[in-house]
């Protein structure tokens, strides 16, 4: 298929229409066979589950191509069973593990015109997602779901792509103990709106959230983990059941031991240790892994010694061994690419 006229190296990370998108609905308790269909709209009731209580759960993965001219994503296996803890969690019916990789691939397949090109430094995001669609009025479970994949091609979570960004502490709670941090749930983002807009109006790029019930741990950003280097280069990342388990920072954390040699640690990380670290970064899907240069704690200060203008040594190299994995110059783990094309 020949590639779209897209102005790939300055993509940022937005919604761009595709041609196809997947699209199954679950009723009388069975999902139907899905098509893939060009009608980009969605007509549900107005009362529909999702509308009136929420009820939707979403993942996030992108494809690739490689250096050799082949199509793969990363890793899909475990988004399938992400969304499946997610559908789980709030009442929904799951979807069969294997068809959404099957999905995945036939919904990038058909959109092959919009897979950035090896080098672009774009990428498509993949939007697999699941909703309540017919009226829900008494506080219950939707019986019909639709379950549904687009595709939009993306540049860089963050604008400037690998500078470091300042992220403050944010005031706002993400996730209750024993709520629904951990999963894909659109109403964990719902709930962050508001934050970030009041981060953005003051200047931040994104929001450190803590834990809510004793507010001195890290917990993480509104889409993405931490990772933190130590002095003697340990790459740490914090531990709570809260957060959302992210396939990125799992797979980092491999790649940190495996390919790199470096001593990991995932444990509870205290919000007035962080001067300790030498180093910050998001990751995730969206973020890849986004630099941070500072951390502004009420007024205070938290400076890595990285800098505001590139990386720090450590979280360059996990940045260049996980992008080489995925783009194919450097040898995957078993199992971690799926080749689409
Ligand atoms: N944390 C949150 C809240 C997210 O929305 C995401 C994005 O998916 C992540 C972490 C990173 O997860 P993953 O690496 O699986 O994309
Ligand atoms: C992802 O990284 O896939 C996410 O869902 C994060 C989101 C904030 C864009």
């Amino acid at each position: 298929m020949e590639k779209k006229n897209i102005d790939w190296a300055n993509l940022g990370f937005g919604y761009v229409r595709t041609d196809k998108r997947f699209v199954s609905n679950y009723k009388d308790g069975a999902w139907d066979d899905g098509v893939l269909t060009e009608d980009d709209t969605v007509t549900i009731s107005e009362c529909a589950g999702v509308l009136q209580y929420a009820q939707t759960v979403f993942e996030g993965l992108k494809a690739y191509t490689t250096e050799d001219g082949h199509i793969v994503c990363f890793r899909p296996d475990l988004n399938a069973s992400r969304l499946a803890d997610s559908c789980r969690r709030l009442e929904m019916p799951v979807f069969p593990e294997d068809k959404f990789v099957e999905a995945v691939v036939q919904t990038v397949q058909a959109n092959e015109g919009y897979v950035p090109p090896y080098g672009s430094g774009a990428t498509l995001y993949i939007r697999p997602y699941m909703f309540g669609s017919n009226p829900v009025i008494g506080v219950k479970p939707a019986n019909e779901y639709q379950f549904r994949i687009f595709t939009t091609p993306v540049g860089p979570y963050f604008k400037g792509g690998a500078r470091p960004i300042t992220i403050r502490v944010s005031d706002f709670d993400r996730a209750a103990p024993h709520g629904t941090g951990h999963i894909k749930a659109g109403l964990n983002y719902a709930m962050s709106l508001h934050a970030i807009v009041d981060a953005h109006n003051k200047g931040f790029d994104e929001n450190m959230y803590l834990d809510a019930a004793t507010r001195t741990k890290v917990e993480e950003t509104g889409g993405a983990n931490f990772l933190f280097v130590t002095k003697d280069n340990k790459v740490v990342t914090p531990k709570s059941d809260s957060i959302l388990p992210s396939i990125t920072r799992r797979s980092l954390m491999i790649v940190a031991k495996e390919y790199l040699g470096l001593e990991v640690e995932e444990r509870e990380v205290y919000l007035e240790e962080l001067g300790d670290f030498a180093e910050c970064g998001l990751c995730g899907t969206a973020a890849v892994i986004s630099p941070v240069g500072k951390i502004v704690d009420h007024g205070k200060e938290i400076c890595f010694a990285s800098g505001m203008e590139q990386m720090g040594p450590i979280t360059q190299k996990l940045y260049d061994t996980l992008t080489g994995i995925q783009m194919g110059r450097l040898e995957a783990p078993e199992g971690w690419i799926k080749v689409i094309r």
